[in-house]
């Protein structure tokens, strides 16, 4: 394994470990509200603190982006961490065991090392470029498909960005009626991770952050799949809308969301 991949998955476990604990006793979580349908809890902000310590006890001049610490640049910026330390917050709330820990690093602006970490299944999806995707370090392959017909896909509703409402269920409508089912189950970076290990076939979702997508891009990627915008390029990292599936599949997908596209989506 890759030192800095080996350090990463250190990282998500003891994130994990924090998280677990606190899962345990959610009647002591604190909440906060940060913004529309936008929560953070005290365990969100743990898991990044243990995270940032490790990554920190090893590389202590690489730089840190973190969903909740912002960006704590180091002296060498050629490295970059981008952590979400639990994702899938309103699930962790309300109790619903689906959440978990995404850690990505970037070397020179390049997705290089991929952690993403389901503490309650203990399920390790990790990738390094170049040496594809694994789940419990068993090869995972993205699942190619030529049509819509018996997919699943999974996809993520505009909770925090109500005024896209319209434009994403003209979507959904439009791909619910070719495919066999869709999942909506509250954890993006889950939900990519599940792209790239076949469980689904294809991902969508308006207005992700870097931190939900970073890590579970490489694992696509690396498992056979491809990720775009809604348009099919690769604006996604700024735009937040993403597409993820294989790439025969991605170019169907697309179909129904580009008729879709509003001026605020199409960027
Ligand atoms: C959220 C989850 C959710 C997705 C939201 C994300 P958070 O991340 O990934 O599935 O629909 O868009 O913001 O806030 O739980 O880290
Ligand atoms: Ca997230
Ligand atoms: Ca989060």
């Amino acid at each position: 394994m890759h030192p800095m991949l080996n350090i990463a998955v250190r990282a998500a476990r003891n994130a994990g470990k924090v998280i677990i604990r606190s899962f345990e006793q959610l009647d002591k979580v604190e909440i906060e509200s940060k913004g529309s349908n936008d929560f953070v809890t005290s365990t969100d902000t743990a898991a990044e603190q243990a995270i940032i310590e490790t990554i920190r006890n090893s590389y202590p001049d690489h730089t840190i982006i973190g969903e909740e610490s912002g960006v704590l640049t180091g002296s060498n910026d050629d490295y970059q961490w981008i952590i979400d330390p639990l994702d899938g917050t309103t699930n962790f709330i309300k109790g619903i065991p689906h959440f978990a820990v995404s850690i990505a690093l970037k070397v020179k602006g390049k997705l290089d090392q991929a952690v993403i970490f389901d503490p309650i299944r203990g399920e390790l999806f990790t990738a390094s470029r170049g040496k594809g995707a694994q789940l419990n370090n068993m090869r995972i392959r993205v699942k190619a498909h030529k049509d819509l017909s018996a997919t699943i896909l999974a996809t993520g509703f505009p909770f925090k960005h109500k005024q896209h409402t319209k434009a994403y269920m003209a979507m959904f409508t439009s791909l619910f009626e070719k495919t066999s089912d869709m999942r909506r189950a509250g954890s993006a970076a889950l939900d990519l991770a599940y792209v790239a290990a076949g469980r689904v076939d294809g991902f969508f979702e308006i207005g992700l952050k870097p931190w939900d997508t970073a890590a579970g891009e490489l694992l696509v990627i690396e498992a056979g799949g491809l990720v775009t915008d809604f348009t099919g390029g690769h604006n996604h990292t700024q735009s937040g809308n993403i597409v993820a599936s294989s790439t025969r599949l991605l170019k169907e997908i697309l179909k129904d969301i580009r008729p879709h596209l509003g001026e605020a989506l199409s960027k």
